[in-house]
């Protein structure tokens, strides 16, 4: 619970039907958020870094072939009884984890890959008129309290519409939502503009979105036109930055590690630091990496 002057943010969605081609073939008969990054798939992370900063419901933006994800959450009796029996607590401790109870997880299809836009409009129903968190499980944030929590602090002092940040090397901007800065206290930063995939000589700055967002439900209103961006695709960006100077629009620079698992690197890496920040297997596998020196 907060003391917020400012709506709570209750709901959050996960755009989840994009096929996954760059995962090929790992993912042709498994939805790519169910690859796993330490101890969970992708789509745990997600979900659990929502459940730690207050988030009751869960809207998954999905495709009729993704039912695995559904699944994923759904209490199973047979399983946890069986490890009752074998007294397992730990074990059945860490399958409850993945539960969500019946009526909290709304599953939705976008039926076209239109954009990210699309994907977040085809959740406007579930959401209703309230501010929403939106998590991209591709950007995993490896941080005790994770990233959307430490969007809510700032979201609680200021309102409005926030965006997750970092600094990225001037010859990726293309690869991002790209940020205008007003003010910058070095943590938070009043946000002036917003552009999609910016060439690197007209980027406004070289502070990036990272997948996790916290909106006013106004931007529907923008997001209902279907105006296509960047790529041909209707991006949340453009809608986003139609906010701007209407509502208050901030960017937070997070803390925690940032992997990008919609590339192979990014996923590996994301492995790696996991390995590395799990107490239990941390010295083993600093002296694996050691004979790949
Ligand atoms: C999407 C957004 C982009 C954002 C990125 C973060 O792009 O359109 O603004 O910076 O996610 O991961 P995508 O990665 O889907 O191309």
């Amino acid at each position: 619970m907060t003391n917020s002057a400012f709506k709570p943010v209750r709901k959050a969605v996960f755009p989840v039907a994009g096929l996954g081609t760059r995962f090929l073939p790992a993912t042709k008969a498994i939805p790519k958020e169910m690859l796993t990054v330490g101890e969970q798939p992708l789509i745990q992370h997600a979900v659990e870094e929502a459940r730690n900063a207050g988030i009751e419901e869960f809207i998954f933006v999905s495709s009729p072939s993704k039912e695995a994800l559904r699944m994923h959450f759904r209490k199973n009796d047979e399983l946890e009884s069986s490890l009752e029996k074998k007294g397992k607590p730990d074990l059945l401790k860490k399958l409850q984890a993945s539960n969500i109870a019946d009526g909290k997880l709304h599953v939705t299809y976008q039926e076209k890959p239109l954009g990210l836009g699309h994907a977040v409009w085809c959740a406007k129903e579930f959401v209703g008129r309230e501010p929403f968190a939106v998590i991209l499980p591709d950007d995993v944030v490896n941080h005790p309290r994770g990233c959307i929590a430490q969007m809510m602090d700032v979201y609680n002092r200021h309102g409005g519409n926030l965006v997750a940040t970092k600094e990225v090397p001037l010859e990726d901007t293309a690869k991002y939502g790209i940020l205008s800065v007003g003010t910058d206290d070095g943590k938070t930063v009043s946000i002036k503009g917003l552009v999609e995939k910016p060439k690197p000589e007209s980027a406004p700055s070289r502070l990036c979105v990272v997948g996790r967002y916290i909106l006013q439900p106004e931007v529907f209103d923008y997001l209902d036109a279907f105006e296509t961006g960047a790529g041909g695709e209707i991006q949340l960006t453009d809608s986003m930055a139609k906010l701007i100077g209407k509502q208050p629009f901030h960017g937070v620079r997070f803390e925690g590690g940032h992997y990008d698992c919609g590339s192979r690197l990014g996923f590996i890496e994301a492995n790696v630091a996991y390995g590395l920040s799990d107490p239990s297997i941390a010295d083993d596998v600093r002296k694996i990496l050691d004979n790949y020196r």
